[in-house]
């Protein structure tokens, strides 16, 4: 697991846009959610086949910005807990990544 801490860049977009994609220098891949002022850093990887959550590298949330959803088969899950609460794999949840979320504070 990286301890890198998250670049500035990557906050500013989570925090703008409401999630970004992070890749570490040891080459894994994560989603970073800012949602109601709290940021949250989870891997990125579905719990439903194991694929990235993000479809060509962009991230979706459903149409009223509370749930993000997974662009293979529309896992929805909560931006916070890691939850997934609709689709295939609901009652599983997101890998949450605490040593990354230190750094993560959103922007003020
Ligand atoms: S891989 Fe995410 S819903 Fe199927």
């Amino acid at each position: 697991m990286s301890t890198t801490p998250l670049p500035e860049e990557v906050r500013r977009r989570a925090t703008s846009e409401g999630a970004a994609l992070y890749t570490a220098p040891n080459g894994r891949s994560y989603v970073v959610v800012c949602w109601q002022g709290a940021m949250r850093v989870f891997v990125n990887c579905c719990p439903h086949r194991q694929l990235p959550l993000d479809g060509g590298g962009r991230l979706y949330f459903t149409a009223d910005g509370s749930l993000l959803c997974c662009a293979n088969h529309g896992a929805k899950f909560h931006p916070l807990t890691g939850l997934c609460v609709a689709g295939p794999c609901a009652g599983k949840g997101l890998q949450r990544v605490p040593a990354l979320e230190g750094s993560a504070m959103p922007l003020p």
